[in-house]
């Protein structure tokens, strides 16, 4: 789907601040897209890399469509980047009376996110973290309602056991990258948390597919 016309679609309008940061984040995917080939220097870690790897349009307005149907949620998304996927649960966030936390490994993706969030008026309702996820999730305080894991994908079963001790009870679970690229790491993600006690998940093929679970305890 077009950056452009993702902007338009939906009952609810997104304010002209939030579109316009799509708008400008939509362009950056479509170049990238076009150029999949193009590796930073160094690889993924190395240098400063600036593919974005964005979850892309389709996704963004799903994560949003949930976040929407949750009251005051906390959100945990676990790969800022540089800050596409957080526009759409931040936005939801500001709509909910919720919050989002945000974690990145690489301090100048987060900080590009940050000053994208900012334009958007949406930086309120961010919390920026800077760090190894796994080890800042174990150092959260406090419950969570919705979590959204897109990083690399080795790490999606250390975060996995780091967050299920932190769900509040009808908090939902989002990971990417669950159809492609297909990956042994996101098979045994999903055969892990399909494992836990209290949950119901299930597969979507909605952007790269998305593994969508939800916790009630039993
Ligand atoms: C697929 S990208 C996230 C894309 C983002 N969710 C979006 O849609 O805009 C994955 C990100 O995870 C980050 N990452 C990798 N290892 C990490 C770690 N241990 N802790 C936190 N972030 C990490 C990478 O630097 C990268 O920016």
């Amino acid at each position: 789907m077009s950056g452009a016309k993702e902007n338009n679609v939906g009952a609810y309008r997104l304010d002209e601040k939030v579109l316009n940061v799509l708008g400008a984040y939509h362009q950056r995917i479509d170049e990238e897209r076009g150029n999949p080939r193009q590796e930073a220097p160094g690889g993924r870690d190395g240098g400063q890399d600036q593919r974005m790897r964005a979850v892309g349009p389709e996704t963004g307005r799903f994560l949003n469509i949930l976040v929407r149907s949750l009251t005051a949620p906390t959100i945990l998304e676990l790969g800022t980047s540089f800050g596409y996927s957080g526009i759409w649960l931040a936005e939801a966030a500001r709509a909910t009376g919720g919050r989002l936390i945000t974690m990145e490994v690489h301090g100048y993706k987060s900080a590009h996110a940050q000053a994208m969030a900012e334009r958007a008026g949406l930086a309120d309702h961010i919390d920026f973290r800077v760090g190894d996820a796994v080890e800042m999730i174990r150092e959260l305080r406090g419950k969570v309602d919705f979590v959204l894991v897109d990083l690399w994908k080795d790490l999606y079963l250390p975060c996995l056991e780091a967050f299920y001790p932190r769900l509040n009870a009808g908090a939902i679970v989002v990971a990417d990258n669950m159809i492609y690229p297909a990956t042994e790491d996101v098979t045994i993600y999903a055969r892990a948390i399909r494992g836990k006690p209290g949950i119901t998940s299930v597969l979507l093929p909605v952007g790269s597919g998305l593994e969508v679970s939800r916790y009630e305890p039993e």
